[in-house]
Parts: C-alpha cells; sequence; structure tokens
C-alpha cells in the first residue's frame, strides 16, 4: 500500500527518482557506497553550503549526513575552499615532499599526543589495514581480536563481524584465511576478551572507543580503559579506530576524554578536512617499522595519493583551526539542543523510542520501548539494568518511510543518526525538530509507529 509519505517522496523527487533508474543501470543498486543506499531511491544533491544541501528537484534539504561525518565545519567552508583552491593550482600530486603534509602532521600532533609519528593513507581503511600491519609485523602475531558490529572500513584485516549503518557485514568474498586469524567478541564482554588476550596469541585489539557505529550502541568509559591494561599485560596492541571520533568527540578525540593512550590510531573523515585522506598514527617504534632502516622486518607502505598536497592543505587549514577555535564544542552544544528536541518531540507524540548524544553524534531509536535520557541527551546503561552489547535498532519497516518522511520534511539523516557540524544554526536545530515532529505525525497517521 503507498501511504502519504510515499506519495510525498516521490512528487518531491522526480527527478531523482529518474536519475536512480539511470544509476541502476551503471552502479550496483544505483549508488557507490552502501551506506548511500535508500529505499526506494536516494535523493541525487547538486550542491551543499553549509549546514544546507539542495537536491536536483530544487529541494532544500538540512544536512546530518555531513560527508559521513568528514564536514566537522560544514560543506565547502571559507577556510576549506580557499586551501583547497591555492593549492589546486600549484599541483594535486608534487611526486614529493611538501610543506603541507608536514603541516597537517604536525596539526594532528598538536591535538593527539598519541600521536609520535604519523603516516598518511588515502582512507580509513587504508589506515586500519595498515595499523594491523604493524601490530603483526611487531608482535610476531597472526591475531586480530575485534568487537561485534564494529565497523573498521571494508579491507580484510578487520571486516569480519563488523556492521554498518546499512546493517550487518556478511563474509562473502573475505580471504577464509585471513578471517580465521580474527577473534569477534560482544563490545561488553570483558571476562570473554581478557581470556582470550590471555593466550597471547593475538597482535592487536582493535575498536570504535564510543561503541560500534560510531556509537549507536554506546560503550560505557570503564570498558575502553580496562582494555587498556588487559591489553598490556598480554602485550597486545591497543589500536583504537578514531576515524569518526578523531577531533569530534574532543579536540583530542575519544582517547582524550577516556584518558587512555592507545598503542596506535587510525584517523581519517575530519582528519582531512573533508578532502579524501586517512592516517594511521602512534607509537615511534611501531610507526619506524616503515623506515628504510628497519632491515628485513622493515613494513613496506607505497600509495600514490598519499598525503596528497590537496587533502593535505585541507587537513593541516581545518586541524588548525579545530586546535584554535571551538567547532568541537559548538557543534556538540548543537547536538544537545537537537537531541533535548528531539526527545521532547517523542514524549509529546507518545511515540516508543529515544534520542541520544554523544558529543555532535546523535542517534535516534524508532520502535523500540527505551527510557529516554534523563538529561534529554545522555544515553544511561543503567536506566536499562547496565551495559548490554547491542542496542535494539530501528525496525525498516520504521526506518524507511521516517527517512522519508523526513526528506519530505526538509531534512536528510545519517542513516538513524544525525551527524552535527558546527555550522547548524539555532534555526536549523529549530527546523529539524520541527521536522521530526511532523514525521512522527506521519508515522502515526500511517499506523506505521
Ligand atoms: C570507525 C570507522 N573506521 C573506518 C572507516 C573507514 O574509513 P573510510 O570510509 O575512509 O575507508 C569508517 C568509515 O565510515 C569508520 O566509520
Amino acid at each position: 500500500m503507498t501511504t502519504t509519505i510515499d506519495r510525498e517522496f516521490f512528487e518531491r523527487h522526480a527527478g531523482s527518482a529518474e536519475r536512480a533508474a539511470e544509476a541502476r543501470e551503471i552502479f550496483p543498486s544505483g549508488v557507490t557506497h552502501d551506506v548511500r543506499y535508500f529505499d526506494p531511491f536516494g535523493l541525487f544533491i547538486d550542491r551543499a553550503v553549509g549546514p544546507r544541501k539542495w537536491d536536483i528537484d530544487g529541494n532544500e534539504l538540512i544536512d546530518y549526513v555531513m560527508g559521513h561525518g568528514a564536514l566537522l565545519f560544514g560543506h565547502s567552508h571559507p577556510y576549506l575552499v580557499e586551501a583547497v583552491q591555492q593549492q589546486v593550482a600549484r599541483g594535486t600530486h608534487l611526486g614529493g615532499s611538501n610543506d603541507y603534509e608536514s603541516q597537517w602532521a604536525q596539526a594532528i600532533r598538536r591535538l593527539l599526543p598519541s600521536a609520535e609519528k604519523v603516516r598518511f593513507t588515502s582512507s580509513g581503511t587504508e589506515a586500519t589495514m595498515m595499523a594491523v600491519r604493524l601490530a603483526r609485523a611487531y608482535t610476531g602475531r597472526d591475531r586480530l581480536l575485534r568487537l561485534r558490529n564494529h565497523f573498521h572500513g571494508w579491507n580484510d584485516s578487520v571486516m569480519v563481524g563488523g556492521r554498518t549503518s546499512a546493517g550487518a557485514i556478511g563474509d562473502s568474498g573475505l580471504s577464509r584465511a585471513i578471517g580465521g586469524t580474527i577473534g569477534v567478541f560482544d563490545q561488553t564482554d570483558l571476562a570473554g576478551i581478557g581470556e582470550a588476550l590471555a593466550t597471547r596469541e593475538f597482535a592487536a585489539m582493535i575498536l570504535e572507543p564510543t561503541g560500534y557505529s560510531w556509537g549507536t550502541c554506546p560503550l560505557p568509559p570503564e570498558v575502553p580503559q580496562q582494555l587498556r591494561a588487559l591489553t598490556e599485560q598480554a602485550g597486545t596492541l591497543l589500536i583504537f579506530d578514531e576515524v569518526v571520533t578523531g577531533f569530534r568527540i574532543t579536540r583530542g578525540g575519544a582517547q582524550e576524554r577516556l584518558g587512555v593512550r592507545p598503542d596506535l590510531t587510525t584517523l581519517a573523515k575530519i582528519a582531512a578536512g573533508g578532502l579524501p585522506g586517512g592516517a594511521v598514527v602512534g607509537r615511534a617504534d611501531l610507526l619506524d617499522q616503515i623506515a628504510f632502516d628497519a632491515g628485513a622486518a622493515r613494513v613496506a607502505h607505497p600509495g600514490t595519493f598519499n598525503a596528497n598536497p590537496l587533502s593535505a592543505a585541507a587537513g593541516a587549514r581545518m586541524l588548525t583551526a579545530v586546535a584554535e577555535e571551538d567547532p568541537v564544542d559548538v557543534a556538540a552544544e548543537q547536538a544537545r539542543r537537537l537531541t533535548r528536541g528531539l526527545n521532547d518531540a517523542l514524549r509529546d507524540a507518545e511515540a516508543p523510542g529515544a534520542a541520544f548524544a554523544d558529543a555532535s553524534l546523535v542517534h535516534i531509536v524508532l520502535g523500540p520501548d527505551l527510557p529516554r535520557p534523563d538529561d534529554g541527551v545522555t544515553w544511561r546503561w543503567d536506566s536499562v539494568g547496565g551495559a548490554q552489547a547491542s542496542l535494539p535498532p530501528t525496525p525498516s519497516e520504521i526506518a524507511w518511510p521516517f527517512r522519508r518522511a523526513m526528506a519530505n520534511h526538509g531534512v536528510d539523516l545519517m542513516g538513524m543518526g544525525a551527524i552535527v557540524s558546527c555550522v547548524h544554526t539555532d534555526a536549523d536545530i529549530d527546523a529539524t525538530i520541527n521536522a521530526f515532529t511532523a514525521s512522527l505525525s506521519d508515522l502515526r497517521r500511517e499506523e506505521l509507529l
């Protein structure tokens, strides 16, 4: 049965529907990233500035995808435009070292004290692949310990047991040999993890330090803190995947707030200022395995676009702004305002569900009857009887119509979440809360919630 939500979605987005049909002829499912898949078709975006974007049908949207989390300063911030424009005219690949890559690395080190040394990659996926490789080389061990549902990119070394907002990741096409070396544990199973680490078989343990899918299921801070001690005892290296949380949870990432110094950290997204890029950073003795005087144990690392000057210029400029201005706090404050408003709307509509936020990352669950946060913002495990390995997700028969309804009302979400930037204004947040209230009432009218 076609709902009024669907009818409006088709009517408002006729141009996107047409383009999507053409795109399906050339791209699998018509999209170029799993998370961009949208039922029944995704919106084709024409341009974006600040917190907003416009689709090809001329609809204006408040954007909470924010470059999959890369855009702490919103779209096309003047700092970024200037830095990239200047550099593009001076060369996009200089075939040699350049000042920007050093400035970029210094900017990272200024914010992240655990980054004794830095190696740039072209993406977060490459960063986690290299981090695991450095750990194997250093320890002489083959195995990786990881947490169920945590996502670390799409390389074989880390993918088994992962999840994205598009759903759980299967193992089709992944090397069984590598998969067999990976131990997957629930994110709160400290006993199981402790036992596994005690075998001293694991080169490294990797995790998203605030919980899987950028905190969709929050991880109590004691867990990464205890994992630091457990990994140290076992001679296993601790890798914090801060591709999303880096320069967002605090200026110094989740590690600063947790007071945990990982051996290695993987970075991307905000780190590259809005352009493609990533980095593996951490202990100098680990990174120096890439050095040419490392002898037979040397870890090779080519990569045509490592530290390319456009990403380096963007990363250096935007991380300098992270250090010298207050985008992290401003974005977090706007996320708190948004989350409080979403919870108020849920309460007023007497709708089952909750919203919660960690810094500028907002999560929404609709359908399951979860307690709403006491302060309107912060998830509290004790309100559901203690930390659990997973939170019930929004069922897809609610999630898709909800996301279509939000798009009809001018808001584009990142899955069932919102990634807030420092340029989302109070007016944007209020408009988003109104769109949410209207979407809840659409869902109610259709008896979907
Ligand atoms: C926590 C985490 N690690 C790694 C990655 C992979 O980064 P990239 O998409 O740059 O390869 C992602 C991407 O979303 C991520 O969220």
